[in-house]
């Protein structure tokens, strides 16, 4: 257990510099299942997440270890299919080995993924695609068991671009004889990394226009060494904690065509923001104007992993905000956490009215899930007297250590685990 102990009213100032991206990592990690040789990710983040999909490896018989911030795997010798228990429940991502697993030895077997509550998560995409593959799936007892390597030659539409299914298919169909061509893919730019990824391991993947992947058939893998993207959602984070704070932050490595749809939100709080090259400079308003109707959508839509941190920005805005989230149907349970806070919010179903207020004050709050743990502390780092916010672990599955990132720009804030 670890708690977050946040002394507020903090302006924030200096710099910041983002990490890999944790989205990227896990389905490359994953991915390095298709490649029978060694590769490096570089610019790896030591996120939980990030250390469970490295322990799935290890347990399917992956040679995995750290350098410095890169994680080299060697799949070479991996010999099992089926995912333990305990590790793949853990974490959602653990579903993203059903398709490298199908690629590399034509079976698969894992429990039904976990991960944050922040709705039902079903998987049914991803089952579907790998069905059209011509992949045997069995769904009993909890476990979800697939037979046979994708097969290629067709032509498979998403009803939904979901990130994970987007993934899922493309490693799956790197081995497969012939091209799969995937309709509706997603768009989020960790797609393009995982491409790139693969495209540098010896397989072959475009997109054609936005609406279409095309997986080329046929081909190996072969060692790579691959640096990831920039984490968006961290960079997205520091920038709000700069907004609601009424601080100053130069947030480095962080790309603004993967911020925009947040850029032009946080602009329409009166931020003043500037970039160059792979620097965003942001400076956050004394008091945040609302935001009128933020609505989240998939990309390059406002994304829902920012949902939570613009909650906590219009907790204390001048006027009244709504907020519609479109993606999670459970994405909200911060908001009840705030109202401990002095938050005036009501959340109806998949929006909240957010009416704002002259200030926050501290109080002992829960982490329900990762992002909306991360809106506390913001909310926390904001607010008059000490916040306390428990189960603060949730919120080590996306960011290395928050705690000391905010202290190093000036946040009083603290950990204790016990
Ligand atoms: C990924 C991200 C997560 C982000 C989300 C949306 C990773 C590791 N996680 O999650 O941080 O919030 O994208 O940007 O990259 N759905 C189905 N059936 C399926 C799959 C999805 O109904 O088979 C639904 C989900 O329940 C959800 C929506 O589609 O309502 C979006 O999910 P999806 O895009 O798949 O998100 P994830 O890949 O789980």
């Amino acid at each position: 257990m670890a708690k977050l102990i946040i002394e507020g009213g903090h302006a924030l100032k200096g710099q910041i510099t983002v990490q890999g991206a944790k989205n990227a990592a896990l389905p490359i990690l994953a991915a390095a299942m298709l490649v029978p040789e060694p590769v490096r990710i570089a610019n790896c983040p030591r996120l939980t997440d990030v250390e469970h999909m490295a322990g799935l490896l290890k347990a399917l018989g992956c040679r995995v270890a750290w350098e410095e911030d890169s994680l080299l795997i060697d799949a070479g010798c991996a010999r099992s299919a089926q995912l333990p228990e305990e590790l793949a429940g853990a974490i959602r991502s653990s579903v993203f080995l059903l398709g490298p697993l199908l690629g590399r030895f034509g079976a698969a077997e894992a429990p039904y993924p976990g991960g944050c509550d922040i709705g039902n998560r079903p998987v049914d995409l991803h089952l579907k695609g790998l069905r059209a593959m011509g992949v045997r799936v069995d769904e009993a007892s909890g476990r979800i068991r697939c037979q046979g390597r994708p097969k290629g030659g067709v032509e498979i539409a998403l009803d939904y671009p979901s990130v994970g299914a987007t993934e899922n298919l493309i490693m799956a169909a790197c081995g497969a004889q012939e091209d799969t061509i995937l309709v509706n893919p997603a768009r989020e730019p960790e797609i393009d990394d995982l491409m790139a990824f693969l495209n540098g391991a010896g397989f072959e993947l475009r997109r054609e226009g936005s609406s279409r992947i095309r997986v080329r058939g046929g081909r190996q893998g072969r060692s790579t060494v691959h640096t990831l993207m920039p984490d968006r959602i961290e960079a997205g984070t520091y920038l709000v904690a700069a907004a609601v704070t009424g601080g100053r932050l130069l947030v480095r490595d962080a790309r603004k065509e993967h911020l925009s749809a947040l850029l032009t939100a946080l602009r329409e709080a009166g931020c003043r923001i500037r970039h160059e090259g792979t620097d965003i400079d942001i400076e956050g308003p004394e008091r945040p104007r609302e935001l009128r109707r933020l609505v989240t959508l998939p990309y390059p839509g406002f994304p829902t992993d920012m949902q939570s941190q613009l909650f906590a920005l219009c907790t204390v805005a001048k006027g009244t905000s709504v907020l519609e989230e479109n993606v999670f149907e459970n994405r909200f349970r911060h908001g009840a956490e705030l109202r401990r806070m002095g938050a005036d919010c009501d959340v109806r179903g998949r929006v909240a009215l957010i009416r704002g207020v002259k200030s926050l004050h501290g109080a002992t709050v829960q982490a329900h899930d990762l992002r909306g743990g991360a809106a506390l502390v913001l909310a926390g780092l904001r607010a008059e007297g000490i916040t306390v916010v428990e189960q603060a672990e949730r919120i080590d599955r996306g960011y290395a250590d928050l705690a000391a990132a905010l202290r190093s720009v000036g946040g009083a804030i603290r950990r204790e685990d016990s």
